[in-house]
């Protein structure tokens, strides 16, 4: 069900999990701060090329900022989005993230991401390689191959299955050497379950309705 955030931006509520896709307080502010800002421009910051694996892809919405933000660096990105439950191309049309981005004129793109096929790579621009996977988060191994992850489940308490030991160790793996992962959960236990697997964890400030948010280092091997 589509829901309007404090920003003015949509979201969605999961029926199945009873909790929205974004943060009531703003779905585009919320990516622009965690994704965005504490994660793609990071690493933006000391290399003009960013691998991203995102968890999970949902409306596509931090994929288009992270599009965007590619060609407004002109950075290069390699970009993949892990979903189950995908959302339908019609559902995603009706979402006003090109508006309220203040990219009308993208909107076309911004559907291009619900209507490319899966498990292939797509070349959206020079600046922006992008491929979504059906596979679960708890299934994918991919060693040293990404330099920013985007951990984007539902919360903890919907689903406590994604925020196991294992799932963490995979994700460590799947990091190069100083790679990130940054998500919107600053709960104590996955702090300690991050520290377990390796990372190194820092606490800083959440976006708007949020005290905190994770950003959590592999370290150099
Ligand atoms: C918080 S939403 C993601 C929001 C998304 N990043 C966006 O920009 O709209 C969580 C997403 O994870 C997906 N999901 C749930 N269980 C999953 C699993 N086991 N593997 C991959 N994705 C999963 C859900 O279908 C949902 O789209």
């Amino acid at each position: 069900m589509l829901q309007l955030t404090g920003d003015g931006s949509h979201t969605l509520l999961s029926e199945r999990f009873g909790v929205t896709y974004h943060s009531h307080f703003g779905a585009t502010t919320e990516s622009m701060h965690v994704f965005i800002n504490a994660g793609l421009r990071f690493k933006a910051a000391v290399q003009n090329h960013v691998d991203v694996l995102e968890t999970g892809f949902g409306t596509g919405l931090n994929a288009f900022m992270t599009w965007l933000e590619a060609e407004r660096r002109n950075l290069t990105v390699g970009y993949l989005g892990l979903e189950i439950q995908p959302i339908t191309p019609e559902q995603a049309a009706t979402f006003n993230y090109p508006e309220q981005l203040g990219v009308p004129t993208r909107a076309e793109d911004f559907l291009q991401l619900h209507n490319v096929s899966w498990g292939e790579k797509h070349r959206l621009s020079n600046n922006f390689v992008f491929e979504k996977q059906l596979t679960p988060i708890q299934d994918f191994y991919a060693p040293e191959a990404f330099d920013v992850v985007y951990f984007d489940a539902f919360a903890p308490q919907a689903q406590p299955e994604l925020w196991t030991q294992d799932v963490f160790k995979n994700m460590y793996e799947s990091l190069r050497p100083e790679g990130i992962l940054v998500t919107y959960c600053a709960q104590g236990e996955f702090k300690r379950t991050l520290k377990k697997v390796g990372f190194s964890v820092e606490r800083i400030q959440g976006p708007p309705g949020k005290r905190e948010m994770t950003r959590a280092w592999k370290n150099l091997s």
